[in-house]
C-alpha cells in the first residue's frame, strides 16, 4: 500500500520515457528487418521489456549499450524460428497482437501467452489472420493463443471495432503476404504509429480516406529510430498541474502524434492552459515541450470519434471532469470493458469511493463535476499501471490523500512514475 499526499501544486521540468507502443513497434520490426537496427529513446518498462524477451525467444540478439539505447540484430523477414516455450506476452496486449502478425507469415507453430489479465483479453486478430490463411488457434478467442505461420494472401478487412492493434497486426501480416496490397478499413482514425513507422523504413503503404494500404517487401532495411517521450505518460502531470492551482510545469520532448493527443483538445475546450512550443520531428513523428499552468476547467463530452484519440487517458478525463464545473460525458467508450481492467467497471467505482460523483453506463460514463477537491481515501490498481497513476493523481488533488494498493503496477508502462511525480510535487 502507497499513501499519496495532497499537493499544492505541481512545479519544474521533467522529461518522460519513451513511446511505449514506438518502442514495442520497434522490437518487433527490428526483428524482421535485416542486421542491425538502433532504438534510442527507448522507454523501457514491464510491457516493452516483453517485446524484447519475445524477439529473443525467437532467436533474435538484443543487446542494450546504454539505459535507453535497445540495438536489435534482425533475421531478415521469415527468419524467426519457432522456441521450445511458449512466448510470455506479460500484460502487453500490443505485443501479443503484432507479434502474432508477424509470426504469420514464419515458419513453424508459435504459442503465445500472458498474465491472468491478458488472459482475459480478446485476442482478436484470429479472424483476420486466419483470413489470410494462417492456423490460429485461441482459448475461446482469448490467450493462451497457438499459430502457424503460411504463405499469406492478401485480404481487405474492416476492422470491426476501432482497433490500433489489430489494424498494426494485419499490416504487420500484409508485408509478409504473396501479393499485394493488405487493405485495411479503419471504422474510426487509429493511432498511426505503426504506419509512420514502416514508411520511415521505407515501406510501400498508402492512406486514403478511411483506407490504409499496404504491399510486401522483400526485405525491410536496418531501422534507425529516435522516440519521443510518451503523451501518455506525461498525461497523469498535465491532469495534475492543470488542477493544481500555482503549478507551472514544462514537459519536455513529448510525442505530439494527433492519433494520441485527444486530451489536449478535450482539455484545451474545458479551459486549460496547455501550449506547445519548439515543435520539432524525430523521424516520422511529431515532438513538442508542453508548457501547463492552473486553469479552472467546465464540463465536456466525448463521443466515439474522439474516443480512440484518448482511449488510454479516459481514466485521468474522469478525474479532470470530476473538478470541472458541469456534468461530463463520455459515450462510445466501450473498448475500456476490455483494456487491462474493464476500465468503465475499475475507474467508476475506484473515483465514486474517493468522493467523486461518477456512474458507468454501457460504453462510457456521466461525471458530475464540482470545483472542490475530492475527499480521498482508498483505491486499489487491480494490477492496471493506468489505474495506478489514476489513484497518485487523485491522491495529489485529493483533500485527505489517497492509499493505493497495488501502486506497482505503474512499472508496466512507466517505472519511474512516483519518482518523478515527488520531483516536481510541492506539498
Ligand atoms: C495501442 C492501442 C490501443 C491502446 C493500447 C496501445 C497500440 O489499443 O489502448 O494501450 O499500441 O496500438 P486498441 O487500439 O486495441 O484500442
Amino acid at each position: 500500500m502507497r499513501l499519496v499526499e495532497p499537493a499544492s501544486a505541481l512545479v519544474g521540468d521533467l522529461a518522460v520515457p519513451g513511446v511505449k507502443g514506438i518502442s514495442q513497434r520497434g522490437v518487433l520490426l527490428g526483428a524482421i528487418a535485416d542486421g542491425e537496427s538502433e532504438l534510442r529513446g527507448f522507454g523501457h518498462a514491464a510491457d516493452t521489456d516483453v517485446a524484447i524477451e519475445a524477439v529473443r525467444q525467437l532467436g533474435v540478439e538484443v543487446e542494450q549499450p546504454e539505459e535507453d539505447v535497445v540495438r536489435v540484430h534482425g533475421r531478415g523477414l521469415r527468419g524467426l524460428g519457432a522456441p521450445e516455450a511458449p512466448i510470455d506476452c506479460g500484460n502487453a496486449g500490443t505485443v501479443l497482437r503484432l507479434l502474432l502478425g508477424v509470426l504469420a507469415g514464419q515458419e513453424g507453430r508459435f504459442e503465445l501467452v500472458g498474465d491472468e489479465s491478458l488472459c482475459r483479453r480478446p485476442v482478436r486478430v484470429d479472424e483476420p489472420l486466419r483470413l489470410m490463411g494462417a492456423e490460429v488457434e485461441t482459448t475461446d478467442g482469448r490467450p493462451p493463443v497457438a499459430i502457424e505461420g503460411a504463405r499469406l494472401e492478401p485480404i481487405r478487412y474492416e476492422l470491426p471495432v476501432a482497433s490500433a492493434q489489430v489494424k498494426s497486426s494485419v499490416l504487420f501480416a500484409g508485408l509478409l503476404a504473396e501479393r499485394g496490397p493488405t487493405v485495411v478499413v479503419e471504422p474510426v482514425a487509429t493511432r498511426d504509429h505503426t504506419e509512420r513507422l514502416l514508411a520511415s523504413a521505407g515501406v510501400r503503404l498508402q492512406r486514403r480516406g478511411s483506407e490504409i494500404s499496404i504491399w510486401p517487401v522483400e526485405r525491410i532495411p536496418p531501422l534507425s529510430v529516435d522516440i519521443p517521450g510518451d503523451f501518455s505518460s506525461a498525461s497523469p502531470f498535465l491532469v495534475a498541474a492543470t488542477l493544481l492551482s500555482g503549478s507551472e510545469l514544462r514537459i519536455h520532448g513529448v510525442n505530439i502524434n494527433p492519433t494520441r493527443t485527444g486530451l489536449l483538445d478535450v482539455l484545451a475546450r474545458m479551459g486549460a492552459r496547455i501550449t506547445i512550443f519548439n515543435r520539432r520531428r524525430y523521424g516520422g513523428e511529431p515532438v513538442g515541450d508542453l508548457d501547463v499552468r492552473a486553469a479552472e476547467l467546465v464540463a465536456t463530452e466525448i463521443t466515439a470519434d474522439e474516443v480512440p484519440t484518448l482511449v488510454d487517458e479516459l481514466p485521468l478525463f474522469a478525474l479532470a471532469a470530476a473538478l470541472a464545473r458541469g456534468e461530463s460525458v463520455v459515450s462510445g467508450a466501450g473498448e475500456l470493458r476490455v483494456k487491462e481492467t474493464d476500465r468503465i467497471e475499475t475507474v467508476t467505482t475506484s473515483l465514486r469511493a474517493l468522493g467523486v460523483r461518477i456512474s458507468a453506463s454501457e460504453n462510457g460514463f456521466r461525471v458530475r463535476g464540482v470545483p472542490t477537491r475530492p475527499k480521498g481515501g482508498g483505491m486499489a490498481a487491480h494490477g492496471d499501471h493506468r489505474l495506478a497513476m489514476l489513484g497518485a493523481i487523485a491522491g495529489v488533488l485529493s483533500r485527505e490523500g489517497v492509499r493505493l494498493e497495488g501502486a506497482e503496477a505503474v512499472g508496466v508502462s512507466f517505472p519511474g512514475f512516483f519518482d518523478l511525480l515527488e520531483s516536481v510535487t510541492q506539498r
